[in-house]
């Protein structure tokens, strides 16, 4: 049996080898321990991540616990608490925007669900806990404030726009500065001008993720972003059928040549999920996605059954209230851990490159 001073120092040198799923670092040197005690062999500690990592908060604190746990035959127990560590956003260079991770939901063609992707994403990573802005960045068909059931003007104060609000969430879009049905010939420029707009001149406040949807196909927006700021990655949306997986890979091919990282793909319509009795019906096949993302080494996040009500809701502007429904929510939230996660991998590999010494 080790003595509470030496169990005590051992733990505090692991915290060397678990990581924050935020930044990357080892707990260590990242000041989210607290609140030690070890009595009789139980420890309990607090563990405290960011809004970022708020999603993913409860696993990692078991994670964290068993972790301890095997630190030493001595432990009879461990109790981790969770708590919130704040940390500034650093605004991203020239265009100002303060939001830790921007990420594009894209697909190689259109009708495949990326603004609903996109959308139920984002009000799926605010209801798990983090700060998060929808920005519809299809200037050519937006279709985002339909979803929501949002319209307005969005108002200029202070000499930044102000995004129209989805309850508590940033909304901004195209479809905001259009009149009702009017079309708009896009010239380079004036697309470019705009995506700087929607980034640099709205007041989206401090931000954990900005989700954006993407238009369908063409690289301009995506070649736009990407100059303008460091994406945190793209997300890919496919359907199971095997031409839904060629347009795919042009979308992988798209994000790949404007140096986008993949953080995933979701294949969507994935099966029938018949209201009268809960089951789900393969109607186009699946799990092309799975082997696709396995086969370019990619992770795959999670599918989204074909769902009658999420549809009809969302056609109607109430995506949010859809979202409502357990049984329609749970493939997003599955998909914005998997999210979560993947970002938390790549943050863990980047700080380790960083911290390799400079030969
Ligand atoms: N999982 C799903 N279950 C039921 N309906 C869905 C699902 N995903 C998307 N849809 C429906 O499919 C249609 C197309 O979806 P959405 O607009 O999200 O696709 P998109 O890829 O953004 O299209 P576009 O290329 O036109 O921008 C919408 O009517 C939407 O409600
Ligand atoms: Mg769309």
């Amino acid at each position: 049996m080790q003595d509470a001073a030496s169990l005590d120092s051992l733990l505090k040198a692991s915290l060397e080898n678990f990581k924050d799923p935020d930044s990357g670092r080892p707990l260590s040197k990242t000041g989210q321990v607290s609140d030690w005690s070890i009595t009789d062999g139980h420890v309990a500690c607090k563990l405290s991540l960011t809004s970022h990592s708020k999603p993913i908060a409860q696993e990692t604190a078991d994670a964290f616990r068993d972790f301890l746990q095997a630190q030493s035959e001595s432990i009879r127990g461990v109790t981790v608490t969770l708590g919130t560590q704040h940390r500034p956003t650093p605004a991203i260079g020239q265009i100002g925007l303060k939001a830790k991770s921007v990420i594009a939901v894209g697909a190689g063609k259109g009708g495949v669900g990326k603004s609903t992707l996109a959308a139920s994403l984002a009000i799926t990573l605010e209801k798990l806990g983090s700060r998060v802005g929808l920005m519809d960045a299809d200037v050519y068909g937006p279709s985002v404030p339909h979803l929501l059931g949002l319209s307005g003007r969005p108002e200029i104060v202070d000499g930044k726009i102000k995004p129209i609000m989805s309850e508590t969430m940033p909304v901004m879009s195209m479809g905001f500065l259009l009149e009702k049905d009017q079309a708009v010939v896009w010239r380079g420029p004036m697309l470019h001008g705009s995506i700087q707009q929607f980034l640099r001149d709205t007041a989206w406040g401090e931000l954990d993720y900005l989700i954006i949807d993407m238009p369908p196909g063409t690289g301009d927006v995506a070649l736009t972003l990407s100059q303008m700021l460091p994406l945190a990655g793209a997300v890919i949306v496919c359907t199971p059928q095997e031409v839904a997986l060629l347009d795919a890979g042009k979308a992988i091919a798209m994000f790949e040549k404007t140096k986008v990282p993949l953080l995933g793909i979701v294949e969507n319509m994935s099966g029938f999920l018949c209201p009268d009795n809960g089951k789900t019906y393969d109607i186009f096949g699946r799990g092309g996605a799975r082997d696709k993302a396995d086969s370019i080494g990619v992770p795959f996040l999670g599918d989204v059954p074909i769902y009658m009500q999420l549809r009809s809701e969302s056609d109607e502007g109430r995506l949010r209230e859809a979202l409502n429904d357990p049984v329609a929510s749970k493939p997003f939230e599955h998909i914005a851990r998997a999210l979560v996660r993947s970002l938390a991998d790549r943050a863990s590999q980047q700080s380790q490159i960083a911290a390799l010494p400079v030969l």
